[in-house]
């Protein structure tokens, strides 16, 4: 695709100010998915119901209200909306890059259950398995970005 070209969808002149805008949510987005379930690998070490409990309970729940689910939604808005301006469905690197972001989108999902799990009480993983966990993001993240700016395929 020339460079002229990508002026041309219906973002126009807007196309760089919209990736801008996306790579910063991406950022913030991936900052929550790499912070929260760390701070699950401390939280579960409280004792239930203790003060410090209650203060991770907190701190969490705020991470992920005010980070997690507005940073992905508006990643996955302005991410549609370059899709669209662009016109890249049914190329394969596309495709490739939203499969891995469906898994990371999973992956938010799996931190919000896990969270409510803690709050109830429940330390339902071992730490070495939440630590394993936590590398899931950080390699669909190395993934996503060769889908996305060398496009392999
Ligand atoms: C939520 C769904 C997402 C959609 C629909 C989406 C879609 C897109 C599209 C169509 C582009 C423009 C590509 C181009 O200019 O050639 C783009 C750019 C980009 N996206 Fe996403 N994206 C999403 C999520 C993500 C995530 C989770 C990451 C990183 C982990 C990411 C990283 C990037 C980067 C680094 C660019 C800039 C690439 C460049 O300048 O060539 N995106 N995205």
């Amino acid at each position: 695709m020339s460079f002229l070209s990508e002026y041309q969808g219906f973002l126009g002149a807007a196309y760089l100010w919209v990736k801008a805008a996306h790579v910063t949510f991406v950022i913030f987005w991936i900052a929550g998915l790499f912070i929260v379930p760390r701070y699950y690998i401390h939280h579960q070490a409280t004792t239930p119901g203790s003060a410090e409990d209650r203060a991770w309970i907190e701190r969490e729940d705020k991470a992920r209200t005010i980070i997690l689910t507005p940073a992905m939604l508006i990643v996955w808005v302005l991410g549609l909306m370059l899709a669209v301006h662009l016109n890249v469905f049914g190329q394969l690197w596309f495709t490739a890059k939203l499969l891995l972001v469906v898994i990371l989108t999973g992956y938010q999902g799996w931190i919000g259950a896990y969270g409510k799990k803690l709050a109830g009480g429940h330390r339902e993983l071992e730490d070495k398995k939440l630590r394993l966990m936590n590398e899931l993001p950080g390699i669909l993240t190395a993934f996503i970005v060769v889908f996305v700016i060398v496009k392999p395929f």
